[in-house]
This record gives C-alpha cells, sequence and structure tokens, in this order.
C-alpha cells in the first residue's frame, strides 16, 4: 500500500483512548474488491466489548458535554485540518479496501471532512429560546443539550464521509460517539479514529468497535447507557434497529435505500441531463442511496438522450480504482454482481433493450460492465427494487402529470432528479416529488450544508446543514415563577 503516514493504517479497536484486540483475540479479514485479496485484518468484537465501550463513553459524557461550544469546536477543527493534511493516504486506504476510483475517494476525503468543519462552526450556534409567559410573574426560556452516549452504524459505501456526517454534530453538541463501520471498511473508520486521537478529542468521546455487525448493533440499541442512534445502511437492517431500539426509547436516525427518479424533459438541456445522469447513476459504480435508479426521459427527446448517453457511457474505464485513469471500480463482492445480473436477466426477460453493457466485465471477479437498458417494463425489478449498481434503466414519458406519478410510484423517497429550463415547472415538480433530495439541473446535490434525507422508506431524521444538529439534541424548558 502506498502510504506514507503509515500509523494511519491500524489494525486495533479504538476504546477509551486505547487500541484494542477483542477480548479473545479473534479477527476478521479484509477482502480488497479489486483483487480479492486480504488486506489485513482487524478485531472481531461482539458484545462484550461493545458493552465495555458504551459504560466508557457514557462516563466520558459528564466532562464532554460540560466543555463550551468553542473548547469543543477547536478540537473538531484540529481533526479536520489532519484529514486534510493526510488527504491523500486517506484516500489510498479507502480504494483499496472500498474499490472506488481513487479520484472519487480524494473527493470523499474532502466531502467527508467538510461536515468536521461545518459543525465545527454550527455548534457555536445552537440557541435557545425565551417564551413569553402567560403570567405575569413567570419566564420560561428552551434550553438545548447533548442527547447522550450516540451510536454510529455506519455503512461500506462512503467509509469516511458518513462517519463524519454523523460523529461531527454528535461530538459537536456534547455527546460521545461510538463507531461500529461495515466489515468491509474498517480501516478508513481506524485511520479517522487515529487522526481524532491526534487532535486531542478527551479519552472515551470517540470510539471504534469492528467486528460482528448483529452482535454490536443489537448491544447498541439495547443498551439503555445509549441515548441515540443513527444508522446508514438498507431498508431492512434499519427497521430492525428500530425495532430494538424501541425497548429503551431511544432516539434514531436512519438513511435508508433509496430508488430515485431523474426526469429528463423535453425543454431541457439535453447535455447537461447526460452529464447529471452520468454523475448521480455511475458515482461509486452505482453504489450510492441517491443514485439514479430509473430514468424517465420525455419522449420528444428519447432517442437523442439515449445516443448522448451511451456515448459518454462507452467513455467509462473500469479497473482497479488505485489506476489514475480508472473512474469505475469494482462492486462491493460477489452478492452485488449477481444482484445486478438478475437486475439485468430479468429485464430482458421483460422486454428492455440493451444500449451498451449487459455482462460481467472481461476483468472478471466483482466487475460488471456500465449498463444501459432502454424501453424498460415498469413490471420489471429494476423498476421497482434498488439494483446498487451500475445500470441505468430507461423509460419513456409524454406527459408531466404521467411522469409524476411514476416517480412517486415507490416505498423509497430520499433523492431525485430532474432537469428543465421551465422556471414554472422547476417549482411544480420539485414540490409534487415526494422525495427529500430534489437535485434540479444537477446530479450531485449532496454537501455539508444540506439537510440531506429521505421520507417514506428512506429514513428518519436528516444529517448535515444546522437542522443536523437536531438529532444530537435535547429540547429543555424551564419555568421561572415568583419573579
Ligand atoms: C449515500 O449514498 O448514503 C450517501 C451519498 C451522499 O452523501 O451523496
Amino acid at each position: 500500500m502506498n502510504i506514507s503516514n503509515k500509523s494511519l493504517f491500524k489494525n486495533k479497536c479504538f476504546v477509551n483512548g486505547e487500541w484494542i484486540n477483542s477480548a479473545n483475540n479473534s479477527s476478521i479479514d479484509v477482502i480488497n474488491p479489486a483483487t480479492l485479496k486480504s488486506i489485513g485484518k482487524v478485531p472481531d468484537c461482539g458484545t462484550k466489548e461493545t458493552h465495555e465501550a458504551i459504560k466508557k463513553a457514557y462516563e466520558s459524557w459528564k466532562n464532554w458535554k460540560e466543555k463550551t461550544a468553542l473548547e469543543r469546536s477547536i478540537l473538531l477543527k484540529k481533526w479536520n485540518d489532519l484529514i486534510l493534511a493526510n488527504q491523500e493516504d486517506l484516500a489510498q486506504i479507502m480504494t483499496i479496501e472500498q474499490g472506488k476510483p481513487i479520484s472519487e475517494s480524494r473527493a470523499e476525503i474532502v466531502y467527508g471532512a467538510s461536515f468536521v468543519e461545518w459543525f465545527a462552526e454550527e455548534c457555536k450556534r445552537v440557541y435557545g429560546d425565551i417564551i413569553p409567559d402567560r403570567f405575569k410573574d413567570k419566564r420560561t426560556v428552551v434550553i438545548k443539550q447533548p442527547i447522550g452516549v450516540v451510536g454510529a452504524i455506519t455503512p461500506w459505501n462512503f467509509p469516511s464521509s458518513m462517519i463524519t456526517r454523523k460523529c461531527a454534530p454528535a461530538l459537536a453538541v456534547g455527546c460521545p460517539v461510538i463507531i461500529k463501520p461495515a466489515p468491509q471498511t474498517p480501516f478508513s473508520a481506524l485511520a479517522l479514529a487515529s487522526l481524532a486521537e491526534k487532535a486531542g478529542f478527551p479519552k472515551g468521546v470517540i470510539n471504534i468497535l469492528t467486528g460482528d455487525a448483529e452482535k454490536i448493533g443489537k448491544e447498541l440499541c439495547s443498551n439503555s447507557l445509549v441515548r441515540k442512534i443513527s444508522f446508514t445502511g438498507s431498508t431492512e437492517v434499519g427497521k430492525i434497529l428500530l425495532k430494538q431500539s424501541a425497548p429503551t426509547v431511544k432516539k434514531v436516525s436512519l438513511e435508508l435505500g433509496g430508488h430515485a427518479p431523474f426526469i429528463a424533459f423535453e425543454d431541457c438541456d439535453i447535455d447537461e441531463a447526460v452529464t447529471g445522469a452520468i454523475q448521480s447513476k455511475f458515482r461509486n459504480t452505482g453504489q450510492t442511496c441517491v443514485c439514479a435508479n430509473r430514468i424517465f426521459i420525455h419522449e420528444k427527446i428519447y432517442e437523442i438522450f439515449i445516443k448522448k448517453f451511451t456515448e459518454e457511457v462507452s467513455k467509462i474505464k473500469v479497473g482497479n480504482g488505485l489506476e489514475e485513469n480508472v473512474t469505475a471500480g469494482p462492486l462491493i463482492d460477489n452478492l452485488a454482481v449477481e444482484k445486478v445480473k438478475d437486475h439485468i436477466q430479468d429485464a430482458i426477460k421483460k422486454g428492455s433493450k440493451i444500449a451498451i453493457g449487459g455482462k460481467p466485465h472481461d476483468l472478471g471477479g466483482n466487475f460488471y460492465e456500465p449498463t444501459i437498458l432502454y424501453d424498460v417494463s415498469i413490471k420489471a425489478k429494476i423498476t421497482n427494487e434498488e439494483t446498487f449498481g451500475p445500470v441505468a434503466p430507461i423509460y419513456k414519458f409524454s406527459s408531466e402529470k404521467e411522469v409524476i406519478e411514476m416517480a412517486n410510484n415507490s416505498e423509497y423517497g430520499l433523492a431525485s432528479y430532474f432537469f428543465s429550463r421551465d422556471i414554472g415547472r422547476i417549482w411544480r415538480v420539485s414540490e409534487a416529488l415526494e422525495y427529500g433530495i430534489v437535485g434540479v439541473n444537477t446530479g450531485l446535490p449532496s454537501k455539508a450544508e444540506i439537510p440531506f434525507g429521505g421520507m417514506k422508506q428512506s429514513g428518519l431524521g436528516r444529517e448535515g446543514s444546522k437542522y443536523g444538529l437536531e438529532d444530537f439534541l435535547e429540547i429543555k424548558y424551564i419555568n421561572m415563577a415568583g419573579i
């Protein structure tokens, strides 16, 4: 591995300021999805280690919440500076364990750091309220306080930025965190912890446990000392965590699956729409919750859009993400490849045609060709299930009303995109889409200052922006009499 700061590559968990193994010294292998070779082992922790980490995090809470916002902000800024100073090494680690092209890993490290920087500022503005009381001798004030220990369960598709998007606001308002990264991508998380240690966060405030997802997740959700769970991952797992958190009535935020509609109206700039479709569909080889999954094209521009889109997709260079000119890496594992195959075969059986791709890549392993399907049936699996792979299914539509109905016909409500130059339509369609995120004339709407999150079965709560602090705060009112 080509990293200059070797101390970033940790193979132990970080709990209460110490680097530890699992209680019985067992470990799990981490596989590079491009080469299918092991890149190292991390501890296989479970219930016992999680229980202990929660206790330590809880003990650290007393001092952490008593620090001023300015004191916490200074530490977060140091962490941000260290992440940026080590961005190339962090990007290398990410590509090796996750597979994404090195240019995307570099962009993700900067994106991830932007949450730390953002919340280092935003925590200084956690304002309360004064409520005019109905009685002359009484006064009421509202204050906001940190909720307590936070369990952050993060996914493999964004191994760094989903950690900072959850932990930066939690830490900023005075909550300690226990992070459980995805088993596929623990090294990016451990590298972030080592930089947090360098930044000087007090012991117990940031903890990372790798290992058995089910056991760690269950303990985080059921332990009453944990007051908040923040999860990014599938809707299926999100529902399990929500259930497990119910007996202790925890606050839960969930960033779950998506099935983003992407609409190109007849009045759009077609080249702009093609660029947006490439960005939103093929980023991270189609493995984002906000990927365009159903591409609706107006009948008047249907043929020309497919032609231009196919030309652009043919330029995607598939390969090992460490090679500088590669623009699409492998899928995360064989299961992901099988799902892509299944969705394509099913769509073809139901009448879809292939514009480009449609089969495993010659490189073998987890590599799959970027694929465009058109004339896709609304009965195809791909129309109703998230693929999480490099497949773009295209549908023809003829009216605004029809396409809004098609777009909203989903249990998911995370991201949506449309391209139009008609200002009236932009307002109408933005308001009609039942999605938490609407990208208008852009395929990349994510950034630190926006409230990322979904409606329906795409989740609960918002991350990023000023709203991203709310999930880690309790509201308290103080009613004073005898004034
Ligand atoms: C995700 O896919 O979960 C996050 C994508 C983003 O932040 O843009």
